[in-house]
Order: structure tokens, then sequence, then C-alpha cells
């Protein structure tokens, strides 16, 4: 079977939405395919229970598309999932559900991507040729557990953070979280509140800032200059956590804006797992060496026993193992390799459209990517 179109758009995922919905106000033709049986599967399926979104909702929002009048600044995820079917059912957004991408390269001849996928129903193979394609399969695509010394020997119970819901299941119980960005601090939490005996890995220097701080940075730096920016924001969270380094906690050197733009490593925005590390609720420890039986042990030969383990170390792009001659856009990692905001385009109708990037200032990325593309020699100025 073989299917022709302008665009296709590969992720179902809000990156993957917004492009959509941006292509039908321009009435340009596209087919969009989802490995998963759902639109947004990583918010519907392989979020926690307690997920709010990160950022205040002006910075969050699809285009074309306001969040209601009287949502909360930050919106929680049930409610992100159903503005995410509202803008589905605005736009008449049809995702070919459990369509998985397996290749897609450049035809030089024909000038057109070549792509492959598989019906995950039928394991029929399907064909697409179109002449744009938008890599929207985002930086969350794949889990990350850090190789660790007989893990498998791990006694207890062992999952990845996409797969945590809630702490209460985990009351009574010793558990070890492993990472420190915002999921595993905020599963921190989570589980300190339901009872659980917590300690949490911390292997990095890290920012923590408020909400609040955040949400000011962001703001500003669409007005200042980002070192005069991050200066400021590392004062005020100094302010208010103090120093943090006797609790394991040490700031980068960048700062929190600028390790984003170059990393990609966002600052963790405290949801109140701080006053539980100083008060000494919940526990920190530094690497892990060794796992046997129920006690892991870390560097300095302390060990402690666990019933388990929740690694929240973070995902992997997938996109490098489908996608062939798009040296132009990615790096070895699947990840772009232009810094923002020139991060969005390949060579030969190669786009790139996900929310999150190391991206800066990260003012609804999708939405100004797609506005650079179209005012660009993107698309719309195909026909
Ligand atoms: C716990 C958590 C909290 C977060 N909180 C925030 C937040 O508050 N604010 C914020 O801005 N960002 C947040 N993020 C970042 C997150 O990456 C984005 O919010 C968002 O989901 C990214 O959208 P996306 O469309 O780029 O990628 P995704 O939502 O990951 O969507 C990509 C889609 O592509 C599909 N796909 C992948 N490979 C293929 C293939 N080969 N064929 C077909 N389909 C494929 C996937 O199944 C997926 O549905 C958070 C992430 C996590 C994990
Ligand atoms: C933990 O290990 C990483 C590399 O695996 C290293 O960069 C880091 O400094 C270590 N952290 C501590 C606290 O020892
Ligand atoms: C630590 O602080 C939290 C919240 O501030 C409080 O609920 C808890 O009882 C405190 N625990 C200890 C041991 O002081
Ligand atoms: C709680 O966890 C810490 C750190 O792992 C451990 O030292 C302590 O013994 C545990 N407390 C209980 C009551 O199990």
């Amino acid at each position: 079977m073989e299917e022709q179109t302008v665009v296709l758009i590969v992720g179902a995922g809000p990156a993957g939405l917004a492009t959509a919905a941006c292509l039908t106000q321009l009435s340009i033709p596209y087919l969009i395919v989802e490995r998963e049986d759902c639109s947004a599967s990583l918010w519907r399926n392989r979020a926690y229970d307690r997920l709010k979104l990160h950022l205040a909702k002006e910075f969050c929002e699809l285009p074309h598309m306001s969040y209601p009048a009287d949502a909360p600044a930050y919106i929680p995820k049930d409610q992100f999932v159903k503005y995410l079917d509202n803008y589905i059912e605005r736009f008449d957004i049809r995702p070919k559900c459990q369509t998985a991408i397996e290749s897609c390269s450049y035809d030089e001849g024909r000038k057109c991507w070549f792509s492959v996928a598989r019906d995950m129903t039928t394991s029929v193979v399907v064909r697409y040729t179109a002449k744009f394609l938008v890599v929207a399969s985002g930086e969350n695509s794949a889990e990350n557990i850090p190789v660790i010394t007989a893990l498998h020997g791990f006694a207890g119970e062992a999952i990845h953070s996409s797969r945590y819901k809630s702490g209460a299941s985990y009351s009574g119980k010793n558990v070890l979280v492993v990472g420190c960005g915002n999921s595993g601090m905020e599963i921190a939490y989570d589980l300190a509140s339901h009872g659980a005996n917590t300690s949490i890995v911390i292997r990095s220097p890290v920012h923590v800032v408020t909400k609040e701080i955040i949400r000011l940075g962001m703001t500003l730096v669409q007005h200042v200059p980002v070192n005069v920016v991050d200066g400021l924001l590392v004062r005020l969270s100094n302010f208010v956590f103090g120093d943090l380094s006797k609790h394991g906690i040490v700031r980068p050197k960048l700062g929190p804006l600028l390790l984003e733009a170059k990393t990609g490593r966002s600052a963790v925005i405290d949801v109140g797992t701080i006053s539980l590390i100083k008060n000494g609720t919940i526990k920190v420890l530094g690497n892990i060496s060794k796992i046997e039986g129920n006690t892991v042990e870390f560097e300095g030969r302390k060990e402690s026993t666990f019933d388990a383990i929740v690694f929240a170390t973070g995902y992997k792009s997938t996109a490098n193992t489908w996608l062939k001659n798009g040296e132009s856009m990615l790096n070895d990692d699947g990840l772009p390799k232009q810094e923002f905001p020139n991060h969005w385009k390949g060579a030969n109708g190669l786009y790139c459209a996900w929310l999150v990037l190391p991206s800066m200032p990260r003012i609804s990325p999708v939405a100004s990517c797609l506005a650079t593309m179209h005012k660009h020699d993107g698309p719309d100025k195909m026909n």
C-alpha cells in the first residue's frame, strides 16, 4: 500500500498536533502518524498523577487556541489532555494511530521523502511519499536507564519514572529515586507525602528555582540579556533556598537559562521537595556503586536496603533509528544539531517540531518554530 501526501508528520504529541493545526490553517494537505494507540501518549499514559505543566500557561499554549480564561496558571495533566482533545476536535486532526515509522529517506531524483511504516495491529507495511517531512517524535521517545552494575540482580521493584503514577502503593516502604530533574524531585516529594521512606540520588549539579522565579525569568529574557537575567535568577533562588550544598545540591556554573539553551538541562522547579530534604524527611545520596539483593551500595561505601527504585533518569530521542538522510538537522543523539532558534530546519524539506528543546526563551517553541517555518521557505511556499 502506498499513500502520497504533501507533508508527513511523524508523532502525534503536542508538537505534531500543533504542526497539523498550523497546516490546516494554511490549507496544506498532510498526514500525521503515531505509533501508540492514541495521541499525546506521553501525557495520557506515561505521566504521574500529580503532574502539572511546569511552566505557566502563557508559555505552553499551542498555536491558534488559548486555554479557557478560568484555567489555573499551571495546568494539571488531565486538563492539558482535555485541552489537547478540544484542539484535535477544533482542527479536525485525525492521527493514523498504531502506525510506527520504521524508516524515512530522501530520494534525490524524485525530490521527495519515502517512508516505511508498520501498522501495529496487522503488521502490514504502509509506504508514504511526501514532499516535506516533519519530525515530531519528541525527545522523550524511549526510556533512558543508566547502566549500573548488577541492576538486574536487584531483588525489589525497579521502574522508570514514565511508569510511576503515585506514591499511594509505596507507603511504609523504603524507596530510592535516581535522578534529580523535575520528575525525580517531584516523585520523591510524592513518595514522601504518601509515607514512603524516601531517598534520592543526586549525581550532578542542578539549579533549583521556584515556579515564580522561572516565570519572571522567561518574561524578562524577552527584553534583558540572558546573562543578566540568569544572575538575577540565581540570586533570587539563593535567597529563597539558602545554600543547599550541605544537602548535596550544588549549582552548575552556567546560569539556568543559558544552561538549558546550551545543554537542554532545565532548572528544577521546586514543588516542596527542598524543605523535605532540609529537614531530613528525604535523604540525599551520592552515586550508586553496586546493587546486591535489596542492598544498594553508594560511593564511599555507604549502603542501604530498598524495596523499590524509581529511575527518573530521563529519555532518549529515537529519531536516528528510523530517519536516514537526517544529518542536516539531527546529531548522533537524534536531537537538533543547531541551537534554538535555528534548530527547526534541515535540508530537502526536512523539519523538526517538538515542544521542549534546548530552546531559549522556551516561549511556545512549537508556535515560534512554525511561525519561522512559515515565514521562510517552509511548506507554505511550495504549492
Ligand atoms: C513528566 C514530564 C513532564 C513534562 N512537563 C513539561 C512541562 O510542564 N512543560 C513543557 O513545556 N514540557 C514538559 N515536558 C516535556 C515534554 O517533552 C513535552 O511536554 C511534550 O510532551 C513534548 O511534545 P512532543 O510532541 O515534542 O513529544 P511527545 O509528547 O513525546 O510526542 C511524540 C510522539 O511521537 C510518537 N512517536 C515516536 N516515534 C515514533 C515513530 N517512529 N513513529 C510514529 N510515532 C512515533 C510518540 O509515540 C509520541 O506520541 C515534560 C515531560 C515529561 C516526561
Ligand atoms: C557521579 O558520577 C558521575 C559520572 O558517572 C560524575 O560525573 C559525578 O561527579 C559523580 N557524582 C558524585 C557526587 O560523585
Ligand atoms: C518536615 O517538613 C514538612 C513540611 O514542611 C513537615 O510536614 C514534616 O513534618 C517535617 N518533618 C520533620 C521530621 O521535621
Ligand atoms: C530510611 O532510609 C534510610 C536511607 O536509605 C535508612 O538509612 C533508614 O534506615 C530507613 N529508615 C527505616 C525506618 O527503614
